[in-house]
């Protein structure tokens, strides 16, 4: 599994249709960043021969959110093994049986290669009057606590979380869950989406192992430059 960083290291999310625009930024932005992150639009418009091609420049975070019957995701998650990513992301909401399968498919397909099995809390563009609608009564907090705990309890590796839930999960769980967090905004950019933000400073000092930014990067007028004032600020 990828070493945790030292200190809070940047995942930079490719969000594009287009794996020319991924594989640019995976190039400019390699030496600033820890891990570049494959999400859905990517996969979906290019597939598997593009995880390849960005791996070559840096680790891949393959965030496909899996949330299926667990014999579907265990498939899945051999499938992605073959891939070699260094993160990859299921859904908590899934419950005990799916992570517990995901995180032994992967032991088997990958043994110590494995890649970080993550498990997605509450997405951190949903907010309490969004949780109250699926019906989950209590609010984000809550419920990413009760996630986490049957997450971890499960196998999983670690957790993403948006940044006010990261010092709620380091207080019931210690240091050792990898913590992944997104919801990630400089000061002064937009929020687009996102519903629980904070600054890259606020994320790291609250506990955040990775933090996972993309649009504050990619839609900026020059990325890497965007990209190296970040990691300048969890350097410092
Ligand atoms: O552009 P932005 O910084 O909002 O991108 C955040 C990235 O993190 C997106 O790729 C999104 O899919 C992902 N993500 C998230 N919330 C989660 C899990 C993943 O925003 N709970």
């Amino acid at each position: 599994m990828l070493a945790r960083p030292n200190r809070a290291g940047l995942i930079a999310a490719l969000d594009t249709h287009d794996p020319a625009t991924a594989e640019r930024w995976a190039t400019a932005l390699a030496p600033h960043v820890g891990v570049v992150k494959i999400g859905l639009e990517l996969f979906v418009a290019c597939g598997p021969a593009t995880v390849a091609r960005i791996a070559r420049h840096r680790p891949v975070f393959l965030d496909l959110k899996f949330h299926d019957i667990p014999n579907t995701v265990a498939g899945a998650v051999r499938s992605a093994c073959a891939l070699r990513p260094a993160m990859l992301t299921i859904h908590a909401a899934g419950g005990p049986a799916m992570i517990a399968t995901a995180r032994a498919a992967a032991e088997d397909a990958a043994g110590p290669d494995r890649p970080a099995i993550l498990a997605v809390t509450v997405l951190t563009s949903t907010d309490a009057a969004t949780l109250a609608e699926t019906g989950v009564a209590g609010g984000p907090a809550q419920q990413v606590l009760r996630l986490a705990r049957l997450a971890l309890d499960a196998g999983a590796d670690g957790l993403v979380c948006a940044p006010p839930e990261v010092p709620l999960i380091r207080a019931a769980h210690g240091a050792q869950p990898l913590l992944v967090v997104p919801g990630v905004r400089p000061a002064g950019s937009a929020r687009g989406d996102q519903s629980r933000v904070a600054t890259p400073e606020e994320a790291v000092a609250a506990g955040a192992d990775w933090l996972v930014i993309g649009r504050p990067i990619t839609a900026a007028t020059d990325p890497v430059a965007a990209a190296a004032a970040i990691a300048a600020t969890l350097a410092a």
